[in-house]
């Protein structure tokens, strides 16, 4: 049985003066895939990944957003309001430069999107300190950002963007800033966190052998959709 789509995007068009950084973007993601894009510098990854997570709005085509407990939405023409809340609501988010607040602890960034949905401090860190012992960060709840390990804070990153219990995630080079070794572990925990529950993973990347373990690889050039294949693993989510 085929799972049913979380995302459908249509006709994708976002133009930056005389550029088109996407230049007519199909393209169907089903609940539980990871999908890696991939293609050159320029190419248009980031703009297809942060229209698909509503950051920025397309200027033509339409992008449905269906998750479990909810009406499908079309994000296109959607307010920045509306965008936030979707975001806020329905999405996880990890970059390449973790974007973890510095005068925060470990558990406070990683509870950070359970705060703002107004869940009780105390409750959110709680949770996100299970998500912390999960991910192997037991012990490192207070510590500050900087007395991490760039695949530690990473993994912060992803604690964070699990909390909430987003269906959908998305990472734009998660192991860009990272060394080959600590890039298989954090991997390793993104995978486990989103397609190894059940969700979606919708991950840019550069690195083939990271590309290798997603069930899919889109790749992307001057705007357009080139290429668009099961990776030659297969694997159907979750860690090695
Ligand atoms: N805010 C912006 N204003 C103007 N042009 C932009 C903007 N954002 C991206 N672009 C342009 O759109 C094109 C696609 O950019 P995008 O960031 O999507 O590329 P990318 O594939 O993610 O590249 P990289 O691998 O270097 O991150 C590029 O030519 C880029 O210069
Ligand atoms: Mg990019």
């Amino acid at each position: 049985m085929t799972p049913s789509p979380v995302l459908t995007a249509t006709g994708l068009v976002k133009q930056y003066g005389a550029l088109r950084a996407l230049d007519g973007v199909s393209l169907t993601i089903r609940a539980g895939e990871s999908v890696a894009v991939m293609g050159a510098s320029g190419s248009g990854k980031t703009t297809l990944l942060q229209c698909l997570a509503a950051v920025i709005a397309p200027d033509g085509g339409s992008i449905v957003l269906t998750v479990p407990g909810a009406a499908p939405r079309e994000l296109v023409g959607l307010s920045e309001g509306d965008r936030a809340r979707i975001r806020r609501d329905s999405l996880g988010f990890v970059f390449q430069e973790h974007l973890l607040l510095p005068e925060l602890t470990a558990v406070e960034n990683a509870a950070l999107p359970l705060l703002l949905k107004g869940v009780r401090r105390q409750d959110a860190e709680r949770h996100a300190a299970a998500w912390m012992a999960t991910l192997g960060l037991a012990g490192l709840e207070t510590r500050r950002i900087g007395q991490l390990s760039g695949g530690q804070a990473q993994r912060v990153a992803i604690a964070r963007a699990q909390v909430t219990g987003a269906p959908v995630v998305f990472a734009d080079e998660p192991t860009g800033a990272l060394d080959s070794a600590t890039s298989a572990e954090v991997l390793d925990a993104l995978l486990f966190a989103t397609t190894g529950q059940g969700r979606t993973l919708v991950m840019v990347t550069h690195d083939a052998d990271v590309a290798a373990r997603c069930s899919r690889i889109v790749r992307v050039s001057d705007g357009r959709i080139v290429a668009d294949s099961a990776a030659a693993s297969l694997s159907s989510g979750g860690a090695r």
